[in-house]
Order: structure tokens, then sequence, then C-alpha cells
């Protein structure tokens, strides 16, 4: 039997205390007027002593089954899309689950970096529209303050910490279409030494020399990126929705995994669409990898920004380098 896999529930959850560029400028050289004019970053939250991954993504997960009227105890599956998780096993979704109380769902990490939580969404909604589960928790979460390096100036800047999640339900297939509609995925595997973090992994295990040489912080070529989001991002978008033929002036939302300001909108601007769709928050957070998407649904579904029908697109581009997009038709919350 095959499910229409919908949107019941948001949540987010954003540290209290707050970096500004001015912090930072009294850490490295930088200013203000840099990081703005060429990221569009303003401020970024990051986590205080106790707000791991897994708390972060407890609080997220409280409102959106709030939201959704659901159980913890319901839940099927729980799905962290991370490139922080909490530990390097067991997965971040599982202590996520003794906290919340979730007693009868699986649960997995998946990591494909920026591009994780499209990724995740794509493998839970899968599960969803095959009849598996009845229900799932796509919980983007990362503290990427815990991989950023201090003293560069060229990537510190850009990091934020956050947890936002999707609550999925499958429901009988409707007349009309409606819910999470098709999805592109790739990467490009010859270029994955442009972002990466080196250390911490099997190829080189945590070692007092690999803390020494800075393995395990981001490493980034910055403009190099950037070229690649870009293109990237417009392809990925143009194929997702030629496969529900839609085109790109038809869509009321484009939610882009928020990097840089100026991706976003060169996106924008090759898709020849106008800029009031393309949602930005990335002033307020950075780049919070995983969450930054979900976080974007979340706040344009309690501003009741998100009328049902709503044709949205949600892209990213990241490590891998991989890519992701996915096309859905808002349905509004249960009356
Ligand atoms: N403050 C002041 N100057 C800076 C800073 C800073 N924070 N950072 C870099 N600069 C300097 C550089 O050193 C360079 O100086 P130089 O010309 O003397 O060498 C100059 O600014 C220009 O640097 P560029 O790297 O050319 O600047 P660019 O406009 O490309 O912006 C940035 C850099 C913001 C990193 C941009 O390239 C970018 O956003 N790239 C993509 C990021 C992205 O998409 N990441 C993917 C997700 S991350 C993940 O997957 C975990």
């Amino acid at each position: 039997m095959d499910y229409d896999v919908i949107i019941r529930g948001t949540g987010r959850y954003v540290p209290e205390r707050v970096l500004t560029n001015d912090d930072f400028a009294r850490i490295v050289d930088t200013s203000d007027e840099w990081i703005t004019a060429r990221t569009g970053i303003k401020e970024r939250h990051i986590v205080a002593p106790g707000e791991t991954a897994s708390y972060m993504s407890e609080m997220a997960v409280r409102k959106a089954l709030e939201m959704a009227g659901a159980d913890p105890a319901e839940v099927e599956l729980i799905v962290v899309p991370t490139v922080t998780p909490e530990h390097v096993y067991p997965a971040t979704a599982s202590v996520v689950q003794g906290r919340i109380g979730a007693t009868k769902a699986a649960c997995f990490d998946m990591n494909a970096a920026c591009s994780s939580f499209i990724y995740a969404l794509n493998v839970a909604t899968n599960f969803l529209r095959v009849g598996q589960y009845k229900n799932a928790l796509v919980i983007g979460s990362d503290i990427m303050t815990s991989i950023a390096n201090y003293l560069d100036r060229n990537t510190c800047v850009l990091f934020g910490d956050a947890a936002a999640v999707l609550y999925l339900v499958a429901e009988p297939r409707s007349e009309t279409p409606r819910g999470i509609r098709a999805f592109d995925l790739g990467s490009d595997g010859t270029a994955v030494d442009i972002l990466y973090q080196y250390a911490g992994g099997s190829a080189a295990p945590p070692t007092p020399r690999t803390a020494l040489d800075e393995g395990h912080f981001v490493y980034m070529e910055g403009p190099e990126v950037f070229k690649r989001a870009v293109r990237t991002m417009e392809q990925t978008v143009r194929d997702v929705i030629a496969k529900e033929n839609v085109e790109p002036l038809e869509v009321d939302w484009f939610l882009a995994h928020q990097a840089n300001s100026r991706i976003i909108q060169s996106t924008q601007k090759r898709l020849q669409v106008p800029a009031e769709r393309v949602y930005i928050n990335i002033q307020r957070y950075g780049n919070t990898t995983s969450a930054s998407i979900p976080l974007c649904i979340d706040e344009l579904n309690e501003e009741g920004k998100l009328k049902s029908g709503n044709k949205v697109v949600l892209f990213a581009f990241g490590a891998g380098l991989s890519w992701a997009s996915c096309y859905l038709i808002w349905e509004g919350q249960r009356e």
C-alpha cells in the first residue's frame, strides 16, 4: 500500500547564548562589515554546558509532537541527520529516544554533511510511504561550534548550533496531490577534499597529534565550494520539480540550506524567481548544517506563512560534495 507522507508537526530549539560578529572581531582578525557583506550572518547561537545534541533535539521534538497532538510512545522511527553526533556511538537518535520515552521507535543517525537533512527526510519518507512505519521524527541537530576552529577566520564565523525537527505521518492516499512528493539526491565524490574534517574517523583516529594538527576542525576551500554550490543547487531544484511537472515560477517557497546568503541569492537569480519566495534566516543563526532547513520550515509554520496547497522546495549542498532537494505540497495542521 502506498501512503501520503504529511508533515504534521514542526519544532526547533536554539540555544540562548549568542555570538555576534563584533564578538568574533575580538577573537580573530575580522569585522562585522566583512562577515555581513560576504555571508549575510549577523549572529549565531552557541550551546552552553548541558545543551547537547540530544537535549536540543528533545526540546524541538516536544514542540513538534505537541503541535501534532502525538504521544512520544506512539513514535515508530527516529532519524537524526547530523555531522556532530553526541557520541560516535550509540546513535544520537537512541539517546533522544531514551529522553522522550519513544519506546517503540527504531533509531539511527545519518550523515551526508550539509545535505543530511534532506537525505534523512527521503529515507524516513520511504519507510512511511510503503507502510513499514506510521510516523517518523526527522531531527536535524548539530553543534557546529564543537568542530569550528576559533583561530581560523575563514570558517569559524560561519557556524552556529541548533536542532529542528519534522514529524511525519503516513496517511491514506488522497485524490489531490499533497505532502512530500519527490526527491533528487546526488554526490560528487571526486571533490571530497575541498570540504572535510580530516581526523576523528578510522583514517585518522583521534590522537594528541591529530589535535595539534587541527585535524578535528572543518577544513574548507570556500570560494570553490561557493561556485559549485550555486551551480548544483540550481540544477537540483530544477530536477526535483520537473519530476512533478512544476516550473520554478509555480513554487511558493524556496527553502535552502543556509550556508551563505550570497549562495542562496545567486541561486534565486539563476532560477529567475522572486526574492520574496526565498526564505533567509542565516543572519540570526549562521550555518547550522542539519538543522538549517527544518529551522526555516518551523519559523514559517509558526508565523502562519505556509498555507495549505503551497508548493515548497527544499534544497541543500555540502561536503561530499553532496546535494539534495525535495518537492512537497504543504498541508496545514489538522483542526
Ligand atoms: N574576516 C575577514 N576576512 C576574511 C574572513 C573573515 N572572517 N574570512 C576570509 N577572509 C579573507 C580571506 O583571507 C581572503 O583574504 P586574501 O584575499 O587576503 O587571501 C578574503 O577574505 C577573501 O576570501 P574569500 O575566501 O575569497 O572570500 P569569499 O567571498 O569566497 O567568502 C566564504 C568566503 C564566506 C567562506 C565563502 O566562500 C563561502 O560561503 N563558501 C561556501 C560555504 C559553504 O557553502 N559551505 C558548505 C557547507 S559547510 C559543511 O558542509 C559542513
